[in-house]
Protein backbone atom coordinates (compact mmCIF):
# COMPACT_ATOMS: atom_id res chain seq x y z
CA UNK A 1 0.00 0.00 0.00
CA UNK A 2 1.42 3.01 -1.25
CA UNK A 3 0.64 5.35 2.21
CA UNK A 4 1.84 2.57 4.22
CA UNK A 5 4.34 4.43 6.84
CA UNK A 6 8.26 3.18 6.68
CA UNK A 7 10.01 1.90 9.74
CA UNK A 8 13.59 1.62 10.41
CA UNK A 9 15.16 0.98 13.87
CA UNK A 10 17.62 2.75 16.21
CA UNK A 11 20.13 0.10 15.22
CA UNK A 12 19.64 0.87 11.47
CA UNK A 13 20.08 4.52 11.99
CA UNK A 14 23.46 4.48 13.97
CA UNK A 15 24.31 3.92 10.02
CA UNK A 16 23.55 7.12 8.93
CA UNK A 17 25.77 9.61 10.89
CA UNK A 18 28.81 10.61 8.67
CA UNK A 19 28.97 13.65 6.58
CA UNK A 20 27.67 11.98 3.60
CA UNK A 21 25.01 10.13 4.76
CA UNK A 22 23.82 12.44 7.46
CA UNK A 23 19.73 11.07 8.98
CA UNK A 24 18.19 12.40 11.69
CA UNK A 25 15.42 11.12 14.01
CA UNK A 26 12.29 10.13 15.03
CA UNK A 27 10.80 11.24 11.62
CA UNK A 28 13.68 10.44 10.05
CA UNK A 29 15.45 13.05 7.94
CA UNK A 30 18.03 12.98 5.47
CA UNK A 31 19.83 16.33 5.73
CA UNK A 32 23.23 15.22 3.66
CA UNK A 33 23.08 17.60 1.05
CA UNK A 34 21.88 20.53 2.80
CA UNK A 35 24.04 20.64 5.61
CA UNK A 36 26.07 22.77 4.21
CA UNK A 37 23.17 25.46 4.05
CA UNK A 38 21.98 25.62 7.13
CA UNK A 39 21.93 29.00 8.48
CA UNK A 40 23.10 27.82 11.80
CA UNK A 41 26.08 25.56 10.00
CA UNK A 42 26.87 22.15 9.91
CA UNK A 43 28.59 21.49 13.08
CA UNK A 44 25.30 21.22 14.80
CA UNK A 45 24.10 18.57 12.37
CA UNK A 46 27.09 16.59 12.81
CA UNK A 47 27.17 16.77 16.40
CA UNK A 48 23.50 15.52 16.34
CA UNK A 49 23.35 13.31 13.38
CA UNK A 50 21.26 9.96 14.31
CA UNK A 51 19.69 11.53 16.98
CA UNK A 52 16.54 12.79 18.05
CA UNK A 53 16.91 16.55 17.43
CA UNK A 54 13.41 17.94 18.13
CA UNK A 55 14.32 19.73 21.37
CA UNK A 56 17.42 21.54 19.83
CA UNK A 57 14.97 22.56 16.67
CA UNK A 58 12.28 24.05 19.10
CA UNK A 59 15.04 25.46 21.51
CA UNK A 60 17.12 27.52 18.09
CA UNK A 61 14.75 27.73 16.00
CA UNK A 62 11.57 30.08 14.88
CA UNK A 63 7.90 29.28 14.16
CA UNK A 64 9.03 29.52 10.50
CA UNK A 65 11.89 26.65 9.93
CA UNK A 66 8.99 23.69 10.35
CA UNK A 67 7.97 24.73 6.66
CA UNK A 68 12.17 23.55 6.07
CA UNK A 69 11.77 20.09 7.40
CA UNK A 70 9.15 18.62 4.65
CA UNK A 71 11.15 18.37 1.95
CA UNK A 72 14.15 16.09 3.67
CA UNK A 73 11.96 13.49 4.90
CA UNK A 74 12.83 10.39 4.47
CA UNK A 75 9.35 8.69 4.35
CA UNK A 76 10.98 6.63 7.27
CA UNK A 77 9.57 6.62 11.19
CA UNK A 78 11.83 5.46 13.84
CA UNK A 79 10.06 1.95 14.60
CA UNK A 80 11.49 2.20 18.26
CA UNK A 81 11.26 5.86 18.82
CA UNK A 82 10.62 6.52 22.95
CA UNK A 83 10.96 9.96 24.32
CA UNK A 84 11.89 10.59 27.88
CA UNK A 85 9.53 12.11 30.28
CA UNK A 86 12.00 15.21 30.74
CA UNK A 87 11.95 15.97 27.20
CA UNK A 88 7.99 15.35 27.04
CA UNK A 89 7.83 17.79 30.03
CA UNK A 90 10.14 20.26 28.25
CA UNK A 91 8.00 20.23 24.72
CA UNK A 92 4.90 20.53 26.66
CA UNK A 93 6.66 23.74 28.32
CA UNK A 94 7.74 25.54 25.64
CA UNK A 95 4.58 24.77 23.56
CA UNK A 96 3.20 26.39 26.51
CA UNK A 97 5.07 29.62 25.79
CA UNK A 98 4.64 30.02 22.14
CA UNK A 99 1.30 29.57 22.63
CA UNK A 100 1.33 32.85 24.91
CA UNK A 101 3.42 34.29 21.97
CA UNK A 102 7.17 34.71 24.29
CA UNK A 103 9.00 33.42 21.16
CA UNK A 104 7.26 36.13 18.50
CA UNK A 105 10.15 38.07 18.36
CA UNK A 106 13.77 36.99 17.64
CA UNK A 107 16.00 39.38 19.18
CA UNK A 108 19.52 39.13 18.83
CA UNK A 109 21.70 41.12 21.89
CA UNK A 110 24.10 44.08 20.33
CA UNK A 111 27.22 45.03 22.39
C1 LIG B 1 16.53 19.20 9.53
C2 LIG B 1 16.94 19.93 10.51
C3 LIG B 1 17.04 21.43 10.51
C4 LIG B 1 16.46 22.37 9.70
C5 LIG B 1 15.52 22.14 8.54
C6 LIG B 1 16.90 23.67 10.17
C7 LIG B 1 16.54 24.89 9.64
C8 LIG B 1 17.00 26.12 10.04
C9 LIG B 1 16.59 27.38 9.51
C10 LIG B 1 15.53 27.58 8.41
C11 LIG B 1 17.27 28.35 10.16
C12 LIG B 1 17.13 29.87 9.98
C13 LIG B 1 16.07 30.35 10.93
C14 LIG B 1 15.80 31.84 10.86
O1 LIG B 1 14.97 32.24 10.04
O2 LIG B 1 16.41 32.57 11.62
C15 LIG B 1 18.15 27.69 11.10
C16 LIG B 1 19.02 28.34 11.97
C17 LIG B 1 19.71 27.72 12.98
N1 LIG B 1 19.68 26.37 13.30
FE1 LIG B 1 18.73 24.93 12.27
N2 LIG B 1 17.73 23.49 11.23
C18 LIG B 1 17.82 22.13 11.48
C19 LIG B 1 18.51 21.51 12.49
C20 LIG B 1 19.20 22.17 13.48
C21 LIG B 1 19.79 21.52 14.61
C22 LIG B 1 19.75 20.03 14.90
C23 LIG B 1 20.37 22.48 15.35
C24 LIG B 1 21.05 22.19 16.64
C25 LIG B 1 21.27 23.03 17.58
C26 LIG B 1 20.19 23.76 14.68
C27 LIG B 1 20.66 24.98 15.07
C28 LIG B 1 20.45 26.18 14.42
C29 LIG B 1 21.05 27.44 14.83
C30 LIG B 1 21.98 27.64 16.02
C31 LIG B 1 20.57 28.39 13.93
C32 LIG B 1 20.89 29.88 13.92
C33 LIG B 1 19.84 30.56 14.75
C34 LIG B 1 20.02 32.07 14.73
O3 LIG B 1 20.35 32.62 13.70
O4 LIG B 1 19.76 32.63 15.77
N3 LIG B 1 19.45 23.52 13.53
N4 LIG B 1 17.96 26.33 11.01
Amino acid sequence: MENEKKYITTEELQNHNKREDLWIQGKVYNVTDWANEHPGGDIPLMNLASQDVTNAFLTYHPGTAWKYLDRFFTSYHLEDFHVTEVSRDYRRLANEFAKQGLFKKKQHMTS
